[in-house]
């Protein structure tokens, strides 16, 4: 059948690749072999903000009633409608981005509001001044 043949040559060549992929391979694995090169230096934990991204910060905390919906003393918020960050061990900066960016239940989205990089440097300052 026309399409048997059509797979098994696609097959074919595919394997054919394969081999070939695997001559260019070699040079590579010998490079590995070399002397050994300066280990990678370990990921550099997140760098602090500066003054002015920490007060930029907060003015995104206040502008947008985070504050209104969630305790965080630094910043001035007192709400209660949410959960408060100070004193909360379940957060983490991923995590704060990804609710802030898609809001869940009765915590708005504020994804198109607030540009993605805002976002990031909220979430590393809530993580920086939640006590
Ligand atoms: C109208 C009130 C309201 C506002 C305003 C609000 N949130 Fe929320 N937020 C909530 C509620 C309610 C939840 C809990 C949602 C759930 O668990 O379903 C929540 C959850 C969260 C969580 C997850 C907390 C946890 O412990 O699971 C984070 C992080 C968060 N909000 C950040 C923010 C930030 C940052 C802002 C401002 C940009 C903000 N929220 C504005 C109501 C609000």
């Amino acid at each position: 059948m026309a399409f048997e043949t059509t797979a098994l040559g696609k097959w074919t060549r595919a394997g054919i690749a394969a081999i070939g992929l695997g001559a260019l391979a070699v040079p590579a694995i010998s490079a590995l072999a070399m002397p050994a090169e300066e280990p990678a230096a370990p990921a550099a934990a997140e760098a602090p903000l500066t003054e002015a991204q920490m007060a930029e910060s907060k003015a995104l905390f206040s502008q947008f009633s985070c504050g209104a919906c969630h305790a965080l003393a630094e910043a001035g918020g007192t709400g209660h409608i949410g959960p408060e960050f100070d004193g909360n061990e379940g957060i983490d900066k991923d995590y704060i981005v990804t609710m802030v960016s898609n809001g869940q239940g009765a915590m708005p989205s504020f994804g198109g509001m607030i540009d993605e990089a805002q976002i990031e440097q909220l979430a590393t300052y809530i993580m920086q001044v939640k006590k």
